[in-house]
């Protein structure tokens, strides 16, 4: 079994391999990544010399690049990782998510039409479907909720969701979907809630809170997410959308308060600033499905989660002290250059 696994230098792609590497020791997997501004290399380094991990720094707008790379691997599976996915970014410069979450995706698809492939599996996200007001806690996300977006961000990743649908319609392409809700865990980007409150709190700067910071999000650790598509891509049925989640909502200021508390911080580095535009309310899926057809339920509770992810940035302040000073967008050239 050959995958492609685009994305894999970025957060979930990364965790999505290792645990990969692990559950199924005999498959190749091949991480395609462009490397742009989320994708860091230094990530991979522990699998980079395993004789079943190949790296292929790409971009997946690249057609010729992309089927020249089908033609040598004979993918049997695709998981799409690969995507812009900061909201606060889009809302800035929402071209290159078009770009990339959108026509990115359409070239993958059309290589997997063009040299055939047991499954293309697109990662989504539960923005797809909006948000949630805060006084109906008694809603939930299902698969059959409208899409209905609010940033450039989600409405990209949207558009994606609905190419890959008409894929499988049009051409019977044999695709699955996965919407799942934030993810936390190690190797998450600094520029994310969690990350940058944790990185800001041990430099005692300020803790940037949006508006009031009573948004609330679905807070999925890193590993039961990879475990999900895992599962999808194993037993999932084509042409379905599932969704993962794991009832763990949690408002973003109590989320900051927590992390002021696991590191002895003052809860006055709290600077609430001003609002996202279109800042969504509140995320919250329902993950009926996904559990009563693969079995699958999360398997790490906040509480237990958020204190194993501040260690783990205690633990490693090298891997994203590197990343605010910039310095880890040379290692490609610094390793990779001469080879
Ligand atoms: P990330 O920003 O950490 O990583 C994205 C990766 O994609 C990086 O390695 C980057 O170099 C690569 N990439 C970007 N553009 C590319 C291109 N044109 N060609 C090839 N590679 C490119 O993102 P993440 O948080 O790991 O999210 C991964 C996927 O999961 C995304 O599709 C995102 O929409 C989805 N998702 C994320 C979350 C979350 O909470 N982080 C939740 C649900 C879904
Ligand atoms: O729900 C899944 C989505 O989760 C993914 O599809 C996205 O790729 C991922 O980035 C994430 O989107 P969010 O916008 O929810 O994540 P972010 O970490 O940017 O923000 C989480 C919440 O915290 C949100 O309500 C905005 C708020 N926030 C964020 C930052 C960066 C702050 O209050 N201050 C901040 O500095």
């Amino acid at each position: 079994m050959t995958i492609i696994v685009t994305g894999g230098a970025g957060f979930i792609g990364a965790n999505f391999i290792f645990h990969m590497m692990k559950a199924h020791p005999d498959y190749r997997l091949v991480c395609l990544d462009k490397l742009t501004y989320a994708g860091n290399l230094s990530t991979l380094a522990p699998v980079m010399d395993e004789p079943n991990f190949r790296f292929a720094k790409l971009d997946i707008c690249d057609r010729e690049g992309v089927y020249r790379l089908f033609e040598e691997e004979h993918p049997d599976m695709v998981v799409n990782f690969a995507a812009e996915s900061h909201v606060d970014r889009s809302i800035e410069n929402p071209e290159v998510f078009l770009q990339t979450n959108i026509l990115g995706t359409q070239v993958l698809m059309d290589a997997c039409r063009r040299y055939g492939i047991q499954r293309y599996h697109q990662v989504s996200t539960d923005e797809v479907y909006g948000d949630l007001p805060l006084d109906r806690p008694d809603l939930f996300f299902t698969e059959e909720t409208p899409i209905h977006t609010s940033s450039p961000y989600s409405s990209s990743k949207a558009g994606a969701d609905l190419l890959v649908l008409a894929y499988h319609r049009t051409y019977g392409l044999p695709v699955t979907i996965s919407r799942c809700s934030n993810n936390y865990g190690p190797y998450h980007f600094p520029e994310k809630l969690i990350p940058l409150m944790i990185a800001n709190a041990l430099n005692d700067k300020p803790l940037p809170v949006y508006g009031t910071g009573e948004n609330v999000r679905d807070w999925l650790y890193v590993e039961d997410h990879c475990k999900a598509i895992d599962l999808i891509l194993h037993k999932g049925r084509v042409g379905e959308v599932y969704n993962i989640g794991g009832h763990n909502e949690m408002r973003n200021i109590d989320i900051v308060k927590i992390i002021c508390k696991a590191l002895g911080k003052p809860e006055s580095l709290i600077t609430f600033v001003t609002d996202r535009k279109g800042h969504d309310m509140r995320y919250a899926i329902d993950p009926t499905k996904i559990h009563n057809e693969l079995g699958w339920l999360p398997e790490t509770k906040f509480a237990d989660g958020i204190q194993k992810t501040i260690q783990w940035y205690l633990d490693n302040k090298a891997w994203w002290q590197t990343i605010i000073s910039g310095e880890y967008q040379n290692y490609y050239e610094k390793m990779y250059g001469n080879r």
